[in-house]
């Protein structure tokens, strides 16, 4: 059901804290979707970036309004889906937990642990039932893309880490911080799950980049940690100043996505039909 007038558009970026815009002023296309799920968190904009065409969503809404563990993740991803969308660049703000991941790095995160609640997470719940493959829940070609992109802008990255997701809004403790590294995750942050799998679960690929803001809560001083505590306030005015590595770092991505990318098809394409019809 792609709304009417429209010209189909293949690759998103959906924008974390701190990205709510892709596009100058004047120079985007805003469309409103309506889905069977309720309005995604912003009206989508679509307009031209790296030499390509691209629809922006700013996942928490345009002026920061929606909180993690209440964002309308199937309507964002069934909007998107709705408007032709096969490849998503994610972008997340994360904490380290581990002090092999310190603030200022970018992140091409290859899996996640959920510790969500409540959230819906399928778009196969009733009627057609589909048990999504997740042993590697981002895509392999965008994210082979993405590494490639980075590594020639010289960037600080690297190319894999376990984010582990939590349901917010409230930081970790420090206890918590700790256990989330001895259990093998690398970052932390609110929003990576469901979106990954509900993308998927349409047959939409996705790549995330995460910018480490802060240390979290379980490092010691020795190891990196942050001298103040993770804080909103920290998390957002260090995006702001790594702002143009990520617009640059997205860019470096679109560009490089080859013009016959296909994703992966780990759902059967009628029952994505069903629920796109
Ligand atoms: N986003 C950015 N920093 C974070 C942290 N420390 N925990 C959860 N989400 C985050």
């Amino acid at each position: 059901m792609r709304p009417p007038l429209i010209e189909s558009v293949a690759i998103a970026v959906i924008g974390g804290s701190g990205l709510y815009r892709l596009f100058d002023a004047g120079t985007s296309t805003s469309v409103e979707v309506d889905t069977p799920y309720g309005p995604p968190s912003a009206p989508i904009t679509i307009g031209e970036r790296a030499g390509r065409r691209v629809a922006f969503l700013p996942r928490h809404g345009g002026g920061h309004t929606e909180a993690p563990h209440l964002i309308n993740y199937r309507a964002n991803i069934w909007a998107l889906a709705s408007l032709g969308v096969t490849g998503i660049i994610s972008s997340s703000a994360v904490g380290g937990v581990s002090p092999e991941y310190p603030p200022g790095l970018l992140v091409v995160t290859d899996q996640f642990i959920d510790r969500t609640s409540g959230r819906a997470d399928t778009f196969f719940d009733r009627g057609s039932v589909a048990h999504l493959a997740a042993a590697d829940p981002f895509d392999p070609i965008l994210r082979r893309t993405a590494i490639a992109a980075l590594g020639s802008l010289a960037e600080d990255f690297v190319p894999s880490g376990t984010v582990v997701v939590i349901q917010g809004p409230r930081f970790s403790t420090r206890a918590e911080s700790l256990w989330f590294r001895a259990a093998g995750a690398h970052i932390v942050n609110m929003t990576q799950y469901p979106e990954v799998v509900l993308a998927s679960e349409l047959n939409i690929g996705t790549v995330n980049l995460s910018f480490v803001t802060d240390a979290d809560a379980g490092l010691s001083p020795e190891e990196g940690a942050d001298a103040d505590a993770v804080s909103a306030t920290l998390v957002f005015a260090r995006l702001a100043d790594a702002q143009p590595r990520i617009l640059a770092a997205i860019d470096a991505i679109l560009g490089a996505i080859p013009g016959d990318f296909a994703p992966r098809r780990l759902v059967d394409p009628e029952q994505v039909a069903a629920v796109l019809a």
